[in-house]
């Protein structure tokens, strides 16, 4: 323990963050561990690094976006629609699908204590998001005669808690042996003066580093490996919080297997320029997704020969990937983005600090980042109302209340 602690007060010395010591006689034997640990963990350039971003203002160049070309499902003749149906049944049948569904997030919008999988939408049937989600996958069962093999990757806040309820519920009916839990990595949250900030225990505060650390959370755990293992070639995967998410999907496969590409994603139509949500688009060739707070108001209201948005594909969090496609993103680091958020933490008083307004930064990593190591996607266009009802908000727009009415309305008409 003295060799660990002199280097880590060598580390903290040369990255002027020396305060992460000052409980350090107050903790017990475990916890001074795991902070020596934790320090030891540091990636302090990166950090550095991190905290100057802060400063500055991200440039867009405009000039290297265009319009992405897409398919819309819609209009896809009947002769199109089997060909991709059958091409993606095919691989569905013969076990080459896994589904992974990011549930890691802190659903802070929500508001509900304890993982956003587990929240009860309000139905009748009173179920969660995690076995509406789950239903999906026993339809499938049923359907396709294969058990699709479910990943979830929770975060350090949520793991156990989620493992702990899909227990309770008996994996909803599921086969537990196809269904894996696995976390996904954590960054030290910063103060506005780039100290790394210290949690209630006076352990380093650690956040989420975002959806997009999915590609190195399952290359650390395995996952890839265990699913190149059994045989996995294509891998859907798709946020928690969409109960309309269809994580099996014979089409969207089909267009990625008959177009030859690596990866597939669906778009739903923006409802109209200012609305806030990411567009799919090509930057420097390259597929990619152009955030609502990154575009410009004269880009975000071009329309085509049609009337249409030409960035109008909203980015839904539901892509496929083939298992190449995976493996070469977890090679490339994706750049980390951050969010100025309220954070409780402990002060140099050991004071419990916590604020109304944001007071630290975290720092996360985007799914769409990743589009980039790709030359080109296939990009679908689905019905919103078939495909698109989320979770976000405790009230008002993408709340319980209107996925609620969404999935209502989707299951009365399709079944
Ligand atoms: P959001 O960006 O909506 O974030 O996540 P959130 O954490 O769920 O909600 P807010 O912003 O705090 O209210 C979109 C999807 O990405 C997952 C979420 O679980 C959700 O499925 N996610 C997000 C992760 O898995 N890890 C993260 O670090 C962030």
């Amino acid at each position: 323990m003295d060799e660990k602690l002199i280097k880590v007060k060598e580390l903290l010395k040369k990255y002027n963050q020396e305060h992460l010591l000052t409980f350090f006689d107050d903790l017990n034997p475990e916890n001074k561990e795991l902070l020596l640990n934790q320090v030891l963990d540091i990636d302090f350039e990166l950090m550095l690094k991190l905290y100057e971003n802060t400063k500055k203002t991200v440039e867009i160049d405009t000039d290297s976006i265009e319009p992405i070309p897409y398919l819309d499902k819609s209009k896809l003749s009947q002769d199109e629609l089997d060909l991709y149906y059958e091409k993606g049944l095919e691989a569905i049948k013969s076990g080459k699908l896994a589904v992974v569904t990011m549930a890691g997030g802190q659903g802070t919008r929500l508001g509900h204590n304890g993982p956003k999988g587990t929240y009860d939408l309000g139905l009748p049937s009173h179920k969660s998001i995690f076995e509406i989600l789950c239903d999906t996958l026993i339809l499938a069962k049923n359907t396709y005669g294969v058990t699709i093999p479910w990943y979830l990757m929770t975060s350090n806040e949520n793991n156990l808690a989620t493992i702990n309820f899909f227990e309770e519920h008996n994996y909803f009916g599921y086969p537990k042996e196809a269904v894996h839990f696995f976390k996904q990595g954590e960054l030290p949250m910063i103060g506005t003066d780039g100290k790394i900030l210290l949690n209630e225990n006076g352990l380093v505060k650690l956040a989420a580093n975002g959806h997009g650390g999915i590609f190195e959370s399952m290359f650390k755990n395995n996952v890839l490996k265990d699913m190149k293992t059994n045989g996995i070639e294509w891998v859907f995967i798709g946020g928690v919080d969409n109960v309309l998410v269809k994580m099996v999907d014979p089409i969207l496969m089909g267009l990625c297997i008959n177009n030859n590409t690596l990866a597939g994603g669906k778009s739903v139509v923006k409802v109209g320029p200012k609305e806030k949500v990411g567009v799919f688009c090509k930057r420097n060739q390259k597929p990619s997704v152009v955030e609502y707070t990154e575009i410009t108001e004269e880009m975000a209201n071009l329309t085509d020969e049609n009337g249409e948005l030409l960035f109008g594909e909203s980015h839904i969090l539901c892509n496929l990937f083939n298992i190449r496609a995976l493996e070469a993103i977890s090679n490339n680091s994706l750049p980390y983005h951050s969010a100025f958020k309220k954070a409780t933490y402990m002060n140099d008083k050991k004071e419990q600090v916590s604020s109304d307004v944001p007071n630290a930064y975290k720092f996360e990593a985007f799914i769409f980042d990743a589009f980039s190591t790709l030359d080109n996607m296939s990009i679908l266009r689905v019905n919103r109302v078939d495909e698109f009802a989320p979770v976000k908000n405790a009230t008002g727009v993408d709340s319980p209340e209107t996925a609620r009415e969404l999935y209502t309305n989707y299951y009365k008409n399709n079944f």
